[in-house]
């Protein structure tokens, strides 16, 4: 591709050109017939703006916060699974361009850099890890213990992965890592998802997932989790109310509405769609992110205003690794930033200005000033009276 990136699809396409087809592949799929990954996207198209004028938006603040820890914009990178596939030096340059933007970075538990090393990359940047709970706990505990050590400030666990969602394309690639990457934050063969053990016939990481994932977890399990950490602990994959209420019962610090990228069950509502019903169940007790579909500024501006306190984004920090590692990611998230600024001022939102910064200082676990107005948004009165 010649001519430069310059929106997510940009970098998708290049992605597409560079990388091995069984890689493509893994990243961009979503589970069976795709119905959810494409309405993640579908979903914000249907959201309309309604922009206010005259509001003086010469300066914009676009600094929050994330669990207590201060971010120079609503925008983080999600957890994605090997990103050594996407580009040599996979997590340990994405957590340096996040740093460099002033983000926080999830890291996989199925990474291709250590928890440690990921950790020396960007000791200074704000990193926090996504956990995924194994048959053997003692495996469980030592990822927590060892994130904590290394100065992870939260666990995102995922809630929505008893098993692995049926993805049509790696399974007719049989998709497994290639031979000179593992998961790098297991020793033995058999959890390193290491391509010298077979897989048959299967997507590999189907295999693995129901030989070392725990199915059987529950709500009660929680208690257990935070018996092991002091550290917050966020569910990674909310889409109803209820359980966001039973987040909250059983002392979550937060709550990430996500359908994983669309990866698991396939036919479950883009994320935005359900997000203002997880938003009014918590009541204001934890704070509520967004993951799925975020492509443009636009799509953090609708998250936001419908209650989400910051997106994750996950496929394209994988295009910005592919296309140019550490400084790619870093493009990928400046572009969505400006994005996202532009959007603000074209809707006359000022997110917080310098003295609301100060009192939302002294008044602690006030939200308010950070919130844009919710009637910024509507759904397009056009879809709705096609259903
Ligand atoms: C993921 N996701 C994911 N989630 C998780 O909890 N642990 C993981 O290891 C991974 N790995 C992973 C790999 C790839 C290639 C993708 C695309 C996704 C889900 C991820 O955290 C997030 O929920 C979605 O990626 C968000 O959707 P978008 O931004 O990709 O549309
Ligand atoms: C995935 C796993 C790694 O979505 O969560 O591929």
């Amino acid at each position: 591709m010649s001519a430069k990136p310059i929106c997510a699809h940009d970098y998708e396409k290049h992605a597409k050109e560079v990388l091995q087809r069984s890689v493509y592949d893994y990243y961009r799929s979503g589970a069976e017939d795709q119905q959810t990954l494409a309405d993640n996207e579908a979903a914000f198209r249907r959201l309309r703006l309604y922009p206010r004028m005259l509001r003086d938006v010469s300066v914009i603040d676009l600094s929050t916060s994330v669990l207590g820890q201060r971010i120079s914009m609503p925008i983080c990178a999600g957890a994605t699974a090997m990103q050594c596939m996407a580009h040599v030096e996979g997590e340990t340059a994405t957590v340096r361009a996040c740093r460099s933007v002033g983000t926080g970075m999830m890291l996989s538990s199925w990474a291709t850099s250590s928890i440690e090393e990921v950790a020396e990359a960007a000791p200074d940047g704000l990193r926090w890890m996504q956990l995924y709970i194994y048959k053997d706990r003692e495996v469980t505990r030592s990822l927590v213990r060892r994130a904590e050590a290394a100065g992870y400030k939260g666990i995102f666990l995922t809630v929505d992965t008893p098993y692995l969602g049926r993805r049509l394309d790696d399974v007719r690639n049989k998709f497994q890592l290639p031979p000179h990457l593992r998961m790098k934050n297991f020793q033995t063969s058999d959890l390193a998802f290491s391509s010298k053990k077979g897989y048959g016939e299967n997507s590999g990481l189907a295999v693995y997932v129901a030989q070392a994932i725990d199915p059987s977890i529950k709500w009660d399990d929680i208690e257990w989790l935070k018996g092991v950490t002091s550290l917050p602990i966020v569910a990674k994959g909310i889409l109803r109310a209820d359980d966001a209420r039973e987040a909250v019962k059983h002392g979550i610090d937060g709550i990430l509405v996500s359908n994983h990228g669309a990866r698991q069950l396939d036919g479950v509502p883009a994320t935005i769609d359900v997000l203002s019903e997880v938003v009014e169940a918590v009541e204001g007790k934890v704070e509520v992110f967004l993951d799925g579909g975020v492509r443009k500024g636009t799509d953090v501006l609708k998250a936001l205003a419908l209650g989400a306190k910051a997106v994750f984004i996950g496929r394209p920090i994988i295009w910005g690794l592919a296309y140019q590692g550490e400084e790619g990611v870093k493009e990928v998230l400046q572009m969505l930033r400006e994005e996202f600024k532009l959007a603000m001022a074209l809707a006359g939102e000022m997110f917080s200005s310098f003295l609301s910064q100060i009192l939302c200082g002294i008044c602690e676990g006030c939200h308010s000033v950070k919130e844009i107005d919710k009637t910024l948004v509507r759904r397009d009165p056009f879809t709705i009276s096609r259903i």
